[in-house]
């Protein structure tokens, strides 16, 4: 059997490959992985499957509908995995254009191909098929302090660009089960860290930056929330919704661990104080505050509660044990990170930071 999985060069995808091979349930499964490479996509994050057969990667783009149909017709697999998105809220305020490109117009592409492959399926195999769509907790936009966590039937109010394309995107997703009857399945998630994380997202930026030397830039107060899931939790939570999860139905996933910018930043440094201790001093010398991002949502909560009741899905990592396994990888992959450095990167850090590395 084969599945079909979109972004799978990127940090949550290639995650998800590397764990759908190591897992003993799903390893005899072919991987068919689209991915159009973008400045986050990278071949790199899968170079440990090189010469396997069960991986198969096609360097391509969810917009190409006729590279869609070709692929779906030559692997008949019995899912799709749409992880392929633009998903940086930073870059979705500088140019929102490709956001809505990836996010609704390849979305809504992707559908298109999945209805006419899945449609045309003999009966079994159609009643097999699942579409699984990979979102995110953004789209109900942002809680007051003390307000309770965002479970599925939160209203959605997204408020950056990217999380307005991941709403229509869901959106879309929605209204093909309903329309035309496609077996889908939605999970929303909250903010993952882990290997191969891009650093221009927070907790990879401010090791790589602090190993470097370099400012650690909390924006406005710091105080803002998010609630963090190691990745290979989110990755094992995908595997269970689309193994067990009720078509059609949504599932938030999360690590019932809210924490503030601050304090994740303060963790990080108190890490590599104990693993790498600069000379120069503790990390917490490089923190300074920069301007607040425009309509910086304050908190992000995940009521995870639905997935343990009806799937059992439960993280297996605590941040304590989480953080520390991200801060060690990075340690000891220099290698990856200076081969995503590109002048991409530096480009992108001098834009946004205006302080070119
Ligand atoms: P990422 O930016 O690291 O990776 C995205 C991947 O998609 C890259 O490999 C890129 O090359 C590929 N891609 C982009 N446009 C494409 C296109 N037009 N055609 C084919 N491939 C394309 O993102 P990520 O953090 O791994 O997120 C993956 C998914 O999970 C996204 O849908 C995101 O919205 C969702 N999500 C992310 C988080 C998070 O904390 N990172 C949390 C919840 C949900
Ligand atoms: P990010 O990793 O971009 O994820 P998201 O915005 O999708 O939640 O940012 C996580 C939090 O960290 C968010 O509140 C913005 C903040 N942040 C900083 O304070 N400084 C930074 O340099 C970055 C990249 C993010």
């Amino acid at each position: 059997m084969t599945i079909l999985v979109t972004g799978g060069a990127g940090f949550i995808g290639s995650n998800f490959v590397l764990d759908w091979f190591a897992d003993a349930a799903t390893a005899g499964e072919t991987v068919v992985n689209l991915d159009a490479l973008t400045y986050a996509g990278n071949a790199a994050n899968l170079a440990s499957l090189e010469g396997d057969a069960r991986h198969v990667f096609v360097h391509g783009d969810i917009c190409d509908r006729a590279l869609l149909d070709s692929l779906l017709a030559q692997h008949r697999p019995r899912a799709i995995v749409h992880f392929a998105a633009e998903s940086h809220v930073d870059r979705s305020i500088h140019g929102p254009g490709e956001f809505m490109r990836t996010n609704v117009t390849g979305t809504f592409t992707l559908l298109e191909a999945a209805r006419g492959h899945w449609s045309a399926l003999p009966d079994d195999e159609r009643a097999r098929f699942r579409f699984h769509h990979v979102s995110t907790d953004e789209v109900y936009g942002s809680l007051a302090p003390a307000a309770p966590a965002f479970t599925e039937t939160h209203a959605y109010e997204p408020n950056s660009p990217y999380s307005a394309s991941k709403a229509a995107s869901d959106h879309l997703v929605r209204a093909w089960h309903h329309t035309y009857g496609l077996p889908v399945l939605t999970t929303n998630c909250s903010n993952n860290y882990g290997p191969y994380h891009f650093p221009e997202k927070l907790i990879p930026l401010m090791i790589v930056n602090a190993l470097a030397g370099k400012p650690l830039p909390i924006y406005g107060d710091g105080l803002q929330v998010r609630d963090w899931l190691y990745v290979s939790d989110h990755c094992s939570a995908i595997r269970t919704v689309l193994a067990r999860g009720r078509v059609g139905e949504t599932y938030n996933v999360g690590g019932w661990n809210e924490k503030p910018n601050r304090e994740i930043v303060h963790t990080i440094c108190a890490l590599l104080d104990e693993l790498r201790p600069d000379p120069a001093g503790p990390y917490t010398r490089l923190i300074t505050h920069v301007t607040d991002r425009p309509g910086h949502d304050r908190r992000y909560a995940i009521d995870a509660r639905k997935i343990e009741r009806e799937l059992g899905w439960r993280p297996a990592e605590t941040f304590d044990s989480g953080i520390r396994k991200t801060v060690r990888w990075y340690l000891e992959h220099a290698d990856w990170v200076a081969g995503v450095q590109s002048g991409s990167y530096r480009d992108w850090i001098r834009t946004h930071y205006g302080n070119a590395p």
